[in-house]
């Protein structure tokens, strides 16, 4: 594979919402001297609605819709991209990811996810309460399809994020950037 400087990458992180796709990707980008794309920000930007509103207003396929699009448009770019748990659901999306790699899963156990983001407002899939159920379900799913996706895994739950970091620099320096 030939060998990229740091502005010619675009890693794209996927997992479980909580995991710390936003976070780490923003350190991530800080460090690669490139922007990050969060996903959802982008719909919520292009749409002019919360991602709330869309589920409610909308619609989980609708909602979909717009994140496969919005994946479409964003991948390639040089920049991080973080991308909502739910991106990986569709065969096309999963497709067009593994054209793009790299792509890193940070991947964490529902139990450490359920004390992170309990009963948060903002995510449609656990604002109704059963945090935990739900992302065992949501893992039960996803994981397979995360895994078919990802050229690195990250064991996120055991890991804090500033190690977690540590890991995707050096997988990145090692397989896919050129060391000058
Ligand atoms: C979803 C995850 C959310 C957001 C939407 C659906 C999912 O993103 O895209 O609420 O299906 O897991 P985060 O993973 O950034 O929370």
């Amino acid at each position: 594979m030939a060998e990229k400087k740091k502005d010619q990458v675009s890693p794209v992180l996927i997992g479980l919402m909580g995991s710390g796709k936003s976070s780490v990707g923003r350190r991530l980008a800080a460090h690669l001297e490139i922007p990050l794309i969060d996903l959802d920000e982008y719909i919520v930007e292009k749409v002019g609605k919360t991602i709330p509103e869309i589920f409610t207003g909308l619609g989980e396929e609708a909602f979909r819709d717009m994140e496969s699009s919005a994946l479409r448009e964003v991948l390639g770019k040089p920049a991080v991209i973080a991308t909502g748990g739910g991106a990986i659901l569709r065969e096309e999306n999963r497709a067009l990811l593994k054209e793009h790699p790299p792509v890193i899963w940070l991947k964490a156990s529902p139990e450490f996810l359920a004390r992170r983001i309990d009963g948060d407002s903002n995510r449609p899939l656990i604002a109704e309460g059963e945090t935990l159920k739900k992302l065992q379900a949501l893992a039960e799913v996803r994981y397979p399809l995360y895994e078919s996706c990802a050229d690195y895994i990250v064991p996120r739950g055991e890991m804090k994020k500033r190690i977690v970091l540590d890991s995707i620099l050096r997988f990145l320096h090692d397989n896919y950037l050129a060391s000058d």
